[in-house]
């Protein structure tokens, strides 16, 4: 009989591991399979760790943050995503996908109903079934923006919440603001939760980025620093929501985090001092990127936004043979699995810089060819 408890059964992050264990394996591999900015932290938020460090700001923090990080990210919240907040409904934790694990300890009851769009953040529905859950998938196909009567006729008397990720891993389609007022009404109709997910909220590229929880009161914002502040390794995110969840998921960290890393902390309050200006880089690489693709005859829909594209494996492939051939010229891709029921799929990351984007075409048109 196995130790490990029965709810890993629902978990599984294998193709995902199969990616990093390639880049450990691979010499000198093409690695358009993360979801890793380019940029390097900037000096002055390293600037401000170190100072942390050096000041011996190395104690835990209160359970939900530094007060002001947690008016700092306020602040922006309010100006920047007209959401609604103040510090006290604003709670710091190490990281989004954390995040996302507290959010979901705090709101789920066993059997209650999670919608997610598909395809979606891996997390989503793996951590929602973990901890008992029911996950109901809406397909986004071919557009990959919400079918809003798909999203109504899922809705059930157990439905307690809907995901939404926009701009989003791994289709990089960017909900416009009329698609997002509408699934507000249909939540608010149907008195349940919307999570949005907004870490990707500067990487929109044709359509400007909306905040559900603008609108929404019920909703709850995850936001974080790896994406934007390229601080993936520093894990810190945030959330704003209803304060009974904020004070759920606070209570919730004292004793399942205590706190997140003080020096994180200190370099996110320098970082949201100063601004990075990344879109441009960001759009270029999109431009660059998108008709090469559909050179090669890939069928490219959204990519509007974040810095991923979906597309389908050429000659109805399954995923992982086409990631697998493409292996063999050295390039790291993931296979559309892990981020959707279907398995026809690859992503493609465009966080790399533009040179080894250029040499991760040149592989993916090798790994064309050699199918014909
Ligand atoms: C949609 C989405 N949310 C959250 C995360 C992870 O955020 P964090 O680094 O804060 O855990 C990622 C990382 O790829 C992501 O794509």
């Amino acid at each position: 009989m196995s130790f490990v408890a029965q709810r890993l059964n629902y978990f599984d992050s294998s193709d995902f591991r199969a990616a990093i264990q390639k880049q450990l394996l691979l010499p000198d591999p093409i690695d358009l399979s993360i979801g890793v900015p380019e940029e390097l932290t900037a000096e002055h938020i390293k600037q401000a760790g170190i100072r942390a460090i050096l000041e011996n700001k190395t104690v835990y923090t209160p359970a939900d943050g530094l007060p002001e990080l947690r008016e700092a990210i306020a602040e922006k919240l309010r100006t920047e995503n007209n959401i609604p907040c103040s510090a006290s409904t604003v709670t710091v934790v190490p990281g989004l996908t954390t995040g996302q694990m507290l959010v979901y300890l705090a709101i789920l009851d066993p059997g209650d109903e999670v919608i997610v769009f598909d395809p979606y953040y891996p997390p989503y529905p793996h951590l929602a079934s973990m901890i008992g859950g029911h996950v109901v998938y809406v397909s986004t196909l071919p557009t990959f923006h919400p079918d809003l009567e798909a999203l109504e006729m899922s809705i059930t008397s157990r439905t307690k919440v809907i995901v939404i990720n926009s701009p989003n891993n791994p289709s990089g389609a960017v909900y416009p603001e009329h698609t997002l007022r509408h699934i507000a009404t249909i939540a608010e109709q149907h008195n349940i939760l919307v999570i949005s997910d907004e870490i990707y909220e500067h990487f929109v590229y044709d359509t400007p980025h909306f905040s559900i929880g603008s609108i929404y009161p019920n909703t709850i914002t995850m936001n974080g620093f790896s994406k934007e502040y390229a601080m993936t390794g520093w894990r810190l995110g945030y959330i704003t929501a209803p304060p009974e969840i904020i004070n759920a998921i606070d209570e919730l960290q004292q004793y399942g985090v205590m706190s997140s890393s003080s020096i994180a902390q200190y370099a996110a309050v320098a970082a949201l001092k100063r601004r990075p200006k990344i879109v441009d880089k960001y759009r270029q690489k999109r431009d660059y990127l998108v008709p090469k693709l559909e050179e090669m005859g890939f069928r490219v829909k959204g990519a509007e936004g974040a810095y991923y594209a979906f597309v389908k494996a050429p000659h109805d492939l399954i995923d992982t043979e086409f990631v697998d051939r493409a292996t063999e010229h050295n390039l790291i891709l993931v296979p559309g699995r892990a981020f959707s029921r279907l398995h026809g799929f690859v992503r493609i990351s465009y966080g790399a810089d533009l040179p080894t984007l250029e040499r991760g075409v040149t592989a993916l048109q090798q790994t064309v060819a050699d199918l014909l």
